[in-house]
Formats: structure tokens, sequence, C-alpha cells
């Protein structure tokens, strides 16, 4: 018998399909109104991205730890005919969201384009098949359609991920897509008309440099969602120990033997008082360095620790293994962050109750 080639593994599925029985769960038990085009109801989306145990008894993970309240309005505005816009510094879990939204209202998170200040109006429109074109002239055969103009056809959500790095004119292509709803194609004198359940979720880092300004004729066509850092050290924990969990698993990882929360919450302390420029009682003022020291890189911080540990230690996180991985997320400008990030350690670690094994791995 013919030996079966193993299945590859694909390293990171796409949210409607990690969150396969989930989806199909929340989809059975939803008595809401659904908007036409929509997979859930509103109020079943946001179960599914904050959390929840259903009447039949499957648990719903939660994939946003945060106020209810922003993914309301963020699902609210999807329902309107105006586009949403994610705003925040790094790391806000603008994307995660918008891949959840997209997995759960339209089943589908693929549609996705990446704005670059390289790219041209087709990435939002349409490109076109040059032999075909040059073959048989324009035709829908010949057309290659954008992520944009596949999701007005099918009525689907498509993902903008950083739109402000998208150059000015080029933005403005998606106005007409935005307001009137249609896509046109002169060369071939049609349109396309968006068809219900099409809109647009976009992201954008108010951190970046070089960012395009919103024209004001765009900016009406969004609502605007600023995603905030975590208000308090208990919810940014939370996030870090839940988020390096599940990437464990992905990362082929055992689960860690020795509890970790003491570690994480030293790490994310450490995070949140530099990004901050205080301590966490706010007595002590402290310089920030250039690194952006968002939640989502505290989570790489435990990953790599958890591999170092794994791979070459025991398998505890323990304080020599964190610090290697914090050194280089912190260092980022030689220069300038090595000596916030010295005083940091001569001040506050040296001093802290309870961290001295710290201090002895890093001084
Ligand atoms: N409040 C939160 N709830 C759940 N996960 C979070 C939260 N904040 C950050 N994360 C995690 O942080 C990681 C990075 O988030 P994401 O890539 O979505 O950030 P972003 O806001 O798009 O950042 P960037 O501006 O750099 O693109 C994700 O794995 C996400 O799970
Ligand atoms: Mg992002």
């Amino acid at each position: 018998m013919a030996k079966k080639t193993p299945t590859p593994q694909i390293l990171r599925p796409h949210a409607e399909v990690a969150y396969k029985k989930e989806l199909a769960a929340l989809a059975k038990q939803d008595t809401g109104v659904k908007p036409t085009g929509w997979n859930l109801s509103p109020r079943a989306v946001v179960d599914y991205l904050l959390g929840e145990t259903l009447a039949d008894g499957t648990e719903i993970t939660t994939k946003y730890f945060g106020d209810r309240r922003i993914i309301e309005v963020a699902v609210a505005s999807l329902v309107t005919d105006r586009a949403l816009l994610l705003v925040g510094v790094p790391g806000t879990a603008k994307t995660w969201v918008s891949e959840h939204l997209a997995a759960a209202i339209s089943g589908d998170s693929k549609l996705l384009v990446q704005g670059t200040a390289g790219m041209s109006e087709d990435a939002l429109r349409y490109g076109w098949n040059y032999a075909r074109l040059l073959a048989e002239g324009p035709s829908e055969a010949a057309m290659v359609p954008s992520p944009v103009m596949s999701g007005m056809q099918a009525g689907k959500l498509v993902r903008l991920e950083e739109l402000t790095r998208i150059p000015s004119d080029v933005q403005d292509a998606l106005i007409t897509i935005l307001s009137e709803k249609i896509l046109p194609i002169p060369e071939l004198n049609k349109e396309v008309q968006a068809v219900r359940g099409f809109n647009i979720i976009a992201t954008a880092n108010d951190r970046d440099k070089g960012v395009n300004e919103l024209s004001s004729a765009l900016r009406r066509r969004f609502n605007t969602v600023v995603m905030p850092l975590p208000a308090t050290l208990e919810e940014e924990v939370r996030i870090v120990t839940d988020r390096s969990s599940a990437a464990a698993a992905g990362m082929e990882l055992p689960p860690i033997k020795k509890d970790v929360a003491a570690e994480i919450t030293r790490l994310v302390t450490i995070f949140r008082e530099l990004r901050n420029g205080r301590t966490e009682d706010g007595r002590t003022q402290l310089k920030s360095p250039s690194s952006t020291l968002s939640t989502a890189e505290a989570i790489s911080v435990v990953n790599q620790s958890r591999a170092l540990s794994h791979h070459f230690g025991n398998g505890d996180l323990t304080p020599d293994h964190l610090a290697a991985s914090l050194t280089g997320a912190i260092i980022k400008d030689r220069g300038q962050d090595e000596s916030v990030w010295r005083e940091y350690l001569d001040v506050i670690v040296r001093n802290r109750k309870g961290w001295e094994d710290l201090w002895e791995v890093l001084k």
C-alpha cells in the first residue's frame, strides 16, 4: 500500500477556520435580527469577540479583552452605510479585531488589502491579466479583481490594513466605492454594484512615520473607533497570558510547568512603566525609550522566553530567559534606549522589593 503523504500543517489558519466550531454554535442559537448579507446578528458578533458561554454549553473564547462598548460601536457602524476605521497605537489589536469581525460577519477574513506607500489604484479596483488583455482585448475574463471588487460582488467585508500608508490620491479611489457603492469599469463600459453585506474595515496606526492624512471627503465616509491601550495592569497581564498561551500551542511548546503569572506581571509592569514614563504607583517619573512597548511586543517577549526555556532550559519561565528577550525588545536605538534602560534598572529594578532575582540577571 502506498504511504499516505501527511497533510501539511497550516502555520496560521484563518479565524473562520480556527474558530469554525464557535461560529457554527453561535449561528445555531442566534435569535437576533441578522442584517442582510451577515452570517450572525450584531449581538452574536459581539459575543463572538468578547466571549460567552452559550445555552448549549459551548464555550466562546474571548478574542478581544477590553471594553464591550468599543466592539458594540464597531459592529454598529458596520450595519450603517459608513465604513469602519480602527485607529490606535501599535499593538492595540486593530488587525486582530478586524480579522475576527470579518470572520464572524462574512465568514471570510481573506479579502485583505495591505496598504503600502507604493500602492496603485489597481490594488483597490482591478488589474489585468496582460497576456489575455493583449490577445483578446479588455474583457471580463481578462480582469483581475481586487479584494475590494470581490467583496462588493460577494457582499462581504473587506479589510484594508494601514489605510494611512496609502498615498492620498490612491485613497480617493475609495470615495466612489464607499459613497455610491459602485466600482466603475470604464474599459468595459460597465460597473460593479456592491451587494448587501459589503463594507470596509480599515486599520490605521497613529504612531507611524510618513503617514498620509485621510482627506476630509474620505474621513466622512468612515466611522472611527479608537482602540485604547489596556487600562490597567491586571487587564494587560490577562491579555499577555491568554495570547501567549494560545501562541505556545501554535509553536508546539508544551504548557508551562511553573506558574508564569508572576513573571508576566513583572514584564508587563516594566513595559507599562517605561511606556507611561512613570511608575505604576505614580511616584517616580521615568524616561521612555524609542521602542513601542506595546502589548503585542510583551506577548512576543513571553513567547521568545518560552521557546528559549523549552529548548535550552528546563521549561520553566525564569528571570534569565525573560531577561534575554527583554533587553532586545526595549533597546531598539542603541544610544538613547540603552541609557533609558540603564537608568530604569538602577533606579527601579535594583530597589524594588521582590525583584532581587531579576536585578541579579539584568544588572
Ligand atoms: N485588548 C486585546 N485583546 C486581545 N488581544 C490583544 C489585545 N491587545 C493586543 N492584543 C494582541 O496583540 C497582538 C497584536 O495585535 P494587532 O496586530 O492586531 O495590533 P495592531 O493594533 O494591528 O498593531 P499595528 O498598528 O502594529 O498593526 C494580537 O495577537 C492580539 O491578540
Ligand atoms: Mg495591524
